[in-house]
């Protein structure tokens, strides 16, 4: 059997005749990852404590109900937290976790080019969309690094390593990008612990965020509580539950 698909895999080498499916490939790409997101609601959507699923009509502002549900829950109100923010924008998100974490020992790290998206978003966004400056919060808990999270990320898990290891994080995914997110989600392993709390923004896009999650949490080994989710899984909270080996 395996001598067969060794013949096989060479057979195309020299006449790589598949190549006439290869304008295809994007589409059975998405047809792939759309299946793979529909089995994973259906397998998971009666893990979630608080869900919506399902509704016709997407409604952006369910997203801070979903956030009003995870301070409750986890009595995040007054704890002393870190918040990571990767795509801020205008900072609408992060504006909302600014005013209801009320701790003096909490941090806010937003993180953006803040030149709009790094590539092409789907058919509908362009490079550079999203474009904003950077948001003026007066509130000495808020930090923002401008730039790529490939250039901003690093060094900051250089200078905060300790933070990192030893603060709850709240860790806001909402750069929509495949990139962005498996870059973000790959830098953090280190520091994921049992308790973190990891939301995406738009996770039920199925090249994108869902395609990041969905790679990160097998070569991870990590455990992903659901939490919470809205819009269809939209909108999409979970708890990190223990790590492997461990
Ligand atoms: C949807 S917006 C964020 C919206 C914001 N969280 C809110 O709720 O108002 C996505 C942001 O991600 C940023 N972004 C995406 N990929 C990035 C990357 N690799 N490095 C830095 N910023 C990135 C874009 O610049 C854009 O501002």
């Amino acid at each position: 059997m395996l001598s067969l698909i060794k013949f096989l895999k060479n057979i195309l080498f020299v006449f790589p005749v598949t190549l006439i499916t290869s304008p295809l490939n994007k589409l059975m790409l998405f047809l792939s990852y759309h299946n793979r997101l529909i089995i994973w609601v259906y397998k998971n959507k009666k893990r979630f404590e608080y869900s919506d699923f399902f509704s016709w009509k997407r409604d952006y502002n369910k997203r801070y109900h979903l956030y009003e549900f995870i301070k409750e829950k986890f009595d995040f109100e007054d704890a002393d937290l870190l918040y990571l923010e990767f795509g801020v924008a205008n900072g609408e998100s992060f504006n909302w976790w600014t005013k209801n974490l009320k701790s003096n020992n909490t941090f806010f790290v937003g993180f953006d080019t803040f030149e709009g998206l790094p590539e092409n978003w789907g058919a509908f966004y362009e490079k550079g969309d999203m474009r904003a400056k950077v948001p003026i919060f007066n509130d000495s808990r808020v930090l923002f690094k401008k730039g790529l999270f490939q250039d901003t990320l690093p060094k900051f898990i250089n200078e905060q390593n300790s933070q990192l290891s030893s603060r709850r994080k709240i860790i806001h995914l909402d750069a929509d990008l495949y990139s962005s997110t498996i870059f973000v989600l790959s830098q953090l392993y280190p520091y994921l612990k049992s308790g973190d709390i990891v939301m995406f923004d738009e996770f039920n896009v199925p090249l994108h965020e869902f395609k990041a999650f969905s790679e990160f949490s097998q070569f991870s080994y990590l455990t992903f509580n659901p939490v919470g989710a809205v819009n269809n899984f939209y909108q999409v909270c979970f708890e990190i539950a223990t790590k492997p080996m461990t």
